[in-house]
C-alpha cells in the first residue's frame, strides 16, 4: 500500500484529496498536516469523511512525515510550498505540489507572482495528456485550474502548429477561490451574478502560454476569467484562429487521434452537470464556415481534473498504477 501525507489538509483541495483517496485501494493517507487544527480529528474539519478517514491533523515536520509515507501532496497557497517541499524532498519524498510555486521557470514564477523563489528547481508540468514524463518525477507541479481545462482544449490544433492566435473564456465555479471567504465569494454576491476578473492579465495566462507556446512557438495567446454561481465547475470557450479553413471532419480527426488513449478526455458536449465530482476533461468544437475560427469548449471540475483529482492521476503514473485507479467515476448528476 503507497502510504501518503497531505500538507494543507483543511483546505478545499486538501479535502477533496482526502475524499478521492478514501476511494483507491492503492494508497492509504497515513499523515494530514494543519497548523491551526492540530491535534482534531479530520472529520471535524471535513465532517463528510466520518467513518471514513480516522486520523487527526499533525502539524510534523519533514522527517516525521517521511517515517509514515513515500508521497506527500502539498495543498497549501503559493508561496509556502516552496518552503514546505525542499524538505520533503531531502527525506527522500515524491511530491506532488498543488501550488503554483512549481509550474513555471522561476523567472517567469517570479514575473508573474511578484515574489522571489525560496527554492529554484526543475519540475515536472503535471498535465499528464501533454508530459508523459510525469511518470518518472521526482517533484510535480500540478497545474492550476484554469490552464488544464484551456489546455486541454487548444493542445490537439496547435499542436498542428496551424494556429496564430487563442483567446480563451473561462467561466469559474467559486470554490477555486479557496476556503476563506472574502466580500467577492460572499453568497448574496455570487448567486445570480457573473462577474469578470483580471481579465487581460489573470496569473494562470502564463501557463497557458507556457503549454501552447511549448507546442506551437509564437502562437498568441490571451485569457479571461470569470466567476459563475456554481461551487465547482471551469467551463473554458476557446477561440483559436487557424492559418488557413479547416473543416469540422478535420478537426474532429485531429482530436480523436491526440486523445485516442487519454482515458480522461471525452468529446462530447462540455457542461459542468456531466464532469462535476469527476476527473473527465469533457471536450466539444466547431470549426466556423467560411471563417479562420474554431470554437472549442472545455469543462472540468475545479476541484478534480483542475486540481486533486490530477493530482491523484498523477500519483498513479508515478508508482505505475493505471491512470484510472480510484479515479474512474462518473460525474455527479442530477
Ligand atoms: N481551489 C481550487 O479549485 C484549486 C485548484 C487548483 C489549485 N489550487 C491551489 O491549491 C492550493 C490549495 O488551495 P485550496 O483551495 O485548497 O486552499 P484553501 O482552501 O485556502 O486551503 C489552504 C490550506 O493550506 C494551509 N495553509 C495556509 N497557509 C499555510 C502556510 N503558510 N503554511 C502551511 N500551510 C498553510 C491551510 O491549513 P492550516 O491553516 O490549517 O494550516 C489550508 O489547509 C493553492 O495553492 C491553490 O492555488 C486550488
Amino acid at each position: 500500500m503507497l502510504r501518503v501525507g497531505i500538507i494543507g489538509g483543511t483546505g478545499y483541495t486538501g479535502g477533496e484529496l482526502l475524499r478521492l483517496l478514501t476511494m483507491h485501494p492503492m494508497a492509504e493517507v497515513t499523515v494530514v498536516t494543519s497548523r491551526g487544527q492540530k491535534g482534531k480529528p479530520v472529520d471535524s474539519v471535513h465532517p463528510g469523511l466520518k467513518n471514513l478517514i480516522d486520523l487527526t491533523f499533525e502539524d510534523v515536520d519533514p522527517a516525521e512525515i517521511a517515517k509514515k509515507c513515500d508521497v506527500a501532496f502539498t495543498a497549501v497557497p503559493h508561496g509556502a510550498a516552496m518552503t514546505i517541499v525542499p524538505g520533503l524532498l531531502k527525506e527522500g519524498l515524491r511530491v506532488i505540489d498543488l501550488s503554483a510555486d512549481y509550474r513555471l521557470p522561476v523567472a517567469k514564477f517570479e514575473e508573474v507572482y511578484k515574489k522571489k523563489h525560496a527554492d529554484p528547481r526543475e519540475a515536472v508540468y503535471g498535465l499528464p495528456e501533454l508530459h508523459p514524463e510525469v511518470k518518472d518525477a521526482t517533484l510535480v507541479g500540478n497545474p492550476g485550474c484554469y490552464p488544464t481545462g484551456a489546455n486541454l482544449a487548444c493542445a490537439p490544433l496547435v499542436a498542428k502548429g496551424i494556429v496564430s492566435r487563442i483567446v480563451v473564456d473561462s467561466k469559474s465555479g467559486i470554490s477555486g477561490a479557496g476556503q476563506d471567504p472574502t466580500a467577492t465569494t460572499h453568497f448574496p454576491f455570487v448567486t445570480q451574478n457573473v462577474r469578470p476578473y483580471n481579465m487581460t492579465t489573470h496569473r494562470h495566462a502564463s501557463e497557458i502560454a507556457q503549454e501552447q507556446q511549448r507546442l506551437s512557438p509564437g502562437v498568441k495567446v490571451h485569457f479571461t476569467p470569470h466567476v459563475v454561481p456554481s461551487t465547482r465547475g471551469i467551463l473554458s470557450t476557446a477561440h483559436l484562429f487557424v492559418d488557413e479553413p479547416i473543416t469540422q471532419a478535420e478537426v474532429q480527426a485531429i482530436y480523436e487521434e491526440f486523445y485516442q488513449d487519454k482515458p480522461f478526455v471525452r468529446l462530447q458536449t462540455p457542461s459542468f452537470a456531466n464532469i462535476r465530482g469527476s476527473n473527465f476533461c469533457d471536450i466539444a468544437f466547431e470549426a466556423e464556415q467560411g471563417s479562420d475560427r474554431v470554437v472549442v469548449v472545455s469543462a472540468i471540475d475545479n476541484m478534480v481534473k483542475g486540481a486533486s483529482g490530477q493530482a491523484i492521476q498523477n500519483m498513479n503514473l508515478m508508482y505505475g498504477f493505471d491512470e484510472r485507479t480510484g479515479l474512474w467515476t462518473s460525474g455527479l448528476f442530477p
